[in-house]
């Protein structure tokens, strides 16, 4: 290697930055139209522009935040402790560990409490082989994301939720899991599927349409809830045969779709938020970790819809009798397994052309209150306390009444 090449990145941007400066000074220059601004105009070159983004950083990272900032981040906060802790049970049971292959952690706190059920872990590699490592990465994700806002508030002098007097559900019984306390509850699911042809249409919530999922997901458990119901010795190979073999498929099944399902709230949750911020760390802080939860439900897109098409399809569930159809016999528009991306659909306005975009981002159905309420019907905090829902919307209501500051 030539040892220019070696010239320090710092310095190399800052080459950059002072070229790119002065050929955007040059151009405001040469725009006569801009000559009536004066100082405005001026304003606009690239350096002032990096120079005022600087000081709004260096300003908001000591700031006191808005009201209304404050219950946006309280607001994910809750919504990232709560993923975090129903992820923290998949990852016991089905993440990388003892039975999924061992590859390395990102993150030493998660390393503590890797568990592992084989029967379960191998039954989710039926629908990916890297699913345990997935399941590892997104937990790992989420915990990241509570961290973080919790941290951020406190930074800035303020409160952050605190959930732990609600750990008081019950763990699953089964081989792998962590005899805690937990705040979400994963063994009697209603998996509400309608994100599965919302995606595949071209109408958005939004706009007025209403969806249904393509069959139904009821009272189940997405992870195993014992060692007699689901032996972790199973071994369910496919085709899948056998009561034990159908049993932990069928489980594994619901979670691939539960993930999915998760993900999908956030990824319509955030845009809502970041609406509605004010501070530009705040917005910045929205809109990326918002990002990451897209990327999660693309991904459980996909590894959901690979237990409705062969060679999974079918499996039948013998304690409960939910079946798994395979969704490309016949496929249709709003069927078809590998029809994963986002179809374009209506957006702000019927008249306007189609536009692939996450849906729904209106407050109504995609918001704080939307979302508390469509975790709670999915059964996740099934045992909680009064107390629970009580804050739960109050913090809710507070998020979703914020209007963006100037
Ligand atoms: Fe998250
Ligand atoms: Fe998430």
């Amino acid at each position: 290697m030539k040892k220019e090449n070696l010239t320090p990145t710092v310095s190399t941007e800052t080459t950059a930055t002072e070229d790119l400066d002065a050929r955007w000074q040059r151009v405001v220059e040469r725009r006569s139209f801009l000559k009536g601004i004066g100082m405005a105009g001026a304003a606009l070159s690239a350096g002032t522009l990096l120079a005022t983004e600087g000081i709004a950083q260096t300003s908001s990272s000591t700031g006191k935040l808005s009201k209304g900032d404050v219950a946006l981040l309280q607001f994910a906060a809750w919504a990232e402790i709560v993923e975090s802790d129903l992820w923290t049970q998949y990852a016991e049971l089905g993440g990388v560990g003892p039975s999924g292959g061992g590859a390395a952690q990102s993150s030493e706190e998660f390393q503590k409490f890797i568990g592992g059920n084989p029967a379960y872990t191998l039954a989710l590699q039926n629908l990916d082989g890297d699913m345990p490592q997935y399941i590892t990465d997104n937990t790992d994700d989420e915990l990241s994301h509570a961290a973080f806002l919790k941290a951020f508030l406190r930074s800035r002098g303020e409160v952050p939720v605190d959930l732990e007097p609600f750990r008081t559900l019950p763990s699953s019984q089964a081989t792998g899991a962590r005899q805690i306390k937990r705040l979400t509850s994963l063994m009697n699911l209603n998996v509400d599927l309608s994100w599965y042809t919302r995606y595949r249409s071209g109408k958005n919530p939004d706009l007025g349409a209403a969806f249904k999922g393509p069959f139904v997901i009821k009272n189940q458990p997405a992870i195993p809830l014992n060692d007699t119901d689901t032996p972790p010795s199973t071994n369910p190979a496919i085709p899948i045969t056998g009561r034990d073999a159908e049993r932990i498929q069928a489980i594994a099944n619901t979670a691939g779709f539960h993930f999915a399902f998760i993900e999908q709230g956030g990824a319509s949750l955030y845009p809502t938020l970041a609406f509605k911020a004010t501070d530009p760390t705040v917005l910045r802080i929205l809109v990326s970790i918002g990002g990451v939860e897209i990327d999660h439900f693309g991904l459980w897109h996909d590894k959901g819809a690979n237990a409705v098409s062969q060679p999974l399809a079918g499996v039948v569930d013998p304690v409960t009798g939910l079946t798994f159809p395979d969704l490309n016999n016949p496929a249709t528009e709003l069927t078809q397994t590998n029809k994963i991306l986002p179809e374009p659909c209506n957006f702000i306005s019927k008249s306007l052309p189609r536009c692939s975009v996450i849906r729904p981002t209106s407050t109504q159905n995609g918001g704080a209150v939307a979302t508390v309420k469509a975790f709670t019907e999915d059964g996740l905090f099934i045992g909680q306390t009064p107390a629970f829902f009580e804050l739960s919307m109050q913090l809710a209501v507070a998020a979703d009444s914020v209007r963006r500051g100037f």
